[in-house]
């Protein structure tokens, strides 16, 4: 299934080809211009250029007087009906260019792409890495969807719902560009049927590959691992020797290392936070779960590789929070051969004796999610470090030792425990039960004191029953999380659950389990809030503008908790002595601010910015006694 060599399909009309290659590059050439059959490549290529070739005559119409009716071509099944509205008098042969090279040549390219995102951090890290790549093939992107030529939807297959939401908005486009069809003129002066490309790209893409041409909805299908590949493609669908082109081959090795993502920055604000993508795909096979599907085997990035584009970030682009980003990013293994030979003696340890892997393939020299974690934080001490998205069967002492240690390393920590009911955890291939799952927390609780916890949760997975619910419901209230992620369990196709269980609880009990949990997270973090956070002074790192405008400003604690503050100005750092008078600032986006918390709105926090400081400088003195009556004077 998975292949580190490439291949794609391309589709003319109804017809489908598909042909492997080594070297995709010295394709195009073949393709444009040869037209034998001797059974190669090419002689495949042929057949599916024969709508190019009807396409271009089209195009190729000479100054002849002839009018606009004459070629808007009503294609079999297209159903435009402005094409309806014009005479569609038969004009005879229209005469093919002199050089079918020279006429390609000619074909406006299509310029602008619009990018829109769909589903987890992940995505939005790939969209960065989609944009790199185009931009670097001399497109442009725009902002208004309709000014496009080309709109690519990276899109999410995790749950039914997400896919359901995406083939809405496909119908809806191409509903649109039936009804409202395009025009380019070209340099004779001559106006031109243009056609808007649709792509499709992500998870969605790899999981359902021809399927998404179904009713027309996309002309391009590009999955994960093959964004290298879409300049090539969207050229060739320009172009038109194809009608459709899709390229959906997983990868062993595809991490993007090379690829200098191009970040989109917050509407109207400054980006003070980036996403580093350090792995891709996952091996856990969760029985429930299509990413090992969608996303392929896990692959580690290059350490160095990583390391410098944080670097990057912090000396040149001013980032103050990096979010170490993958499927199983605490997984994270580079065994290159550099890094085995610098870091020789190192072994991989799971979290505790009650966890197991699901893939056996583990250990041996090179660097650990651990090493790479030390030495993100290492660039500098004012960046803060996060990750996303954990597995709890990765938290070796080390790694914990080390965010005990390090002030830059945040105090929160993603433990999707899914379940609380070990029989659940089981079926869902989890590998771990209840009690291990409570002894690691307890275990990161006694080394890092002040950490904070969030989780996901499916409820009504296959045979869940009311007892095993409530040890969902129970364990929410044992570990008090911060943060929850909570799901109806979606049945996806292709998964061990799909293949060997039923969906079995009706949609009415899960969606009434499903706001049980809702209500539980409320509750506990709520009451968990107004005992450990109101009154105290956190470190906040200060991201912008609140929604509500200027007036407010917006951050987030070490713990990862939103906390909300007038925009007023105050000290412009942490006083030394009671008698010291410092002047006052206004907090920019980018700055550490000491915020007193003054409410609490559940897992949102407001509060009362005293001061700006650093990282370091709040470390140093926070457990100093006059702390808080310093900055009161
Ligand atoms: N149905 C519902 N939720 C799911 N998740 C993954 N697969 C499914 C599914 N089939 C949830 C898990 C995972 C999160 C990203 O999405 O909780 O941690
Ligand atoms: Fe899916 Fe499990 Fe992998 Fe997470 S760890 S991406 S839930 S298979």
């Amino acid at each position: 299934m998975l292949s580190s060599s490439r291949s794609f399909f391309l589709l003319a009309g109804q017809r489908r080809r598909s042909f492997h290659f080594q070297d995709s590059l010295n394709l195009l050439p073949r393709l444009r211009f040869k037209n034998t059959n001797n059974g190669s490549i090419s002689s495949q290529l042929s057949t599916s250029t024969k709508s190019t070739v009807e396409t271009t005559q089209r195009r190729s119409i000479p100054k002849d007087g002839i009018t606009l009716s004459h070629f808007i071509h009503k294609k079999q099944g297209d159903d435009n009906p402005i094409a309806e509205h014009f005479d569609t008098e038969d004009i005879g042969e229209i005469p093919m260019p002199a050089s079918l090279e020279e006429n390609y040549l000619q074909q406006p390219q299509p310029q602008k792409f619009h990018l829109r995102t769909y589903g987890c951090q992940m995505n939005v890290s790939d969209s960065d890495i989609v944009r790199s790549i185009l931009l670097s093939s001399d497109m442009e992107e725009t902002s208004e969807e309709m000014d496009a030529d080309v709109i690519l939807t990276n899109t999410c297959a995790i749950r039914e719902n997400a896919e359901q939401k995406i083939w809405q908005r496909l119908r809806e486009l191409r509903a649109h560009d039936r009804k409202n069809p395009l025009f380019s003129t070209d340099r004779d002066g001559l106006l031109n049927r243009k056609r808007r490309i649709i792509g499709v790209l992500g998870c969605m893409a790899e999981r359902l590959k021809e399927e998404m041409f179904r009713d027309g909805t996309a002309d391009l299908v590009v999955g994960p691992d093959a964004y290298r590949d879409l300049p090539r493609l969207i050229q060739m669908l320009a172009q038109q020797p194809v009608e459709r082109a899709v390229n959906v081959q997983l990868s062993l090795e595809e991490t993007y290392a090379d690829v200098k993502p191009v970040r989109r920055p917050v509407t109207g604000g400054v980006d003070v936070s980036a996403f580093v993508s350090i792995m891709r795909g996952c091996n856990n096979m969760c029985s429930y779960c299509v990413v090992p599907f969608t996303r392929g085997r896990e692959r580690s990035r290059e350490f160095t590789s990583i390391v410098e584009e944080v670097r990057q970030l912090v000396e040149n682009d001013q980032i103050k929070e990096v979010v170490l980003l993958g499927q199983n990013v605490n997984s994270y293994h580079d065994k290159s051969k550099e890094a085995q030979e610098s870091n020789p003696a190192a072994t991989y340890q799971l979290s505790n004796d009650g966890f197991t892997n699901m893939f056996r393939l583990r250990g041996g020299a090179g660097y650990y999610f651990a090493d790479l974690v030390a030495a993100v934080s290492d660039i500098s001490p004012e960046l803060r470090v996060r990750f996303t998205s954990p597995h709890p069967k990765d938290y070796p002492s080390e790694l914990l030792q080390l965010m005990a240690e390090r002030p830059n390393v945040c105090k929160q920590l993603h433990m999707p425990a899914q379940s609380g009911s070990s029989t659940v955890l089981k079926r869902m291939r989890r590998g771990y039960t209840r009690e291990a799952y409570l002894e690691l927390i307890n275990r990161v609780q006694s080394t890092i004191p002040d950490v904070a916890f969030s989780s996901d949760f499916i409820t009504g997975f296959c045979d869940e029953t009311e007892e095993e619910h409530q040890e969902t419901l129970s364990l929410m209230k044992l570990v008090q999380y911060d943060m929850a992620f909570m799901f109806a369990y979606s049945m996806r196709g292709k998964t061990h659950a799909h293949r060997n269980m039923q969906d079995n609880i009706p949609q009415d009990v899960k969606m009434a389990r499903l706001s049980q949990i809702i209500d539980t997270f409320r509750t506990t973090i709520q009451e968990k809030n107004e005992r450990t956070e109101l009154g105290e002074l956190r470190l906040v790192l200060v991201e912008g503008a609140s929604r509500k405008g200027d007036h407010q400003l917006n951050g987030r604690t070490d713990q990862n908790k939103r906390i909300l503050f007038d925009n007023v100005d105050c000290l412009s750092e942490l006083p030394s002595s009671s008698t010291e008078k410092s002047c006052t600032v206004a907090l920019k986006p980018g700055n550490y601010a000491v915020v007193q918390v003054t409410e609490v709105r559940g897992h949102t926090l407001k509060g009362r910015a005293l001061c700006r400081t650093t990282l370091q400088e709040f470390h140093e003195r926070k457990n100093k006694m006059d702390f808080i009556k310093l900055i009161h004077n």
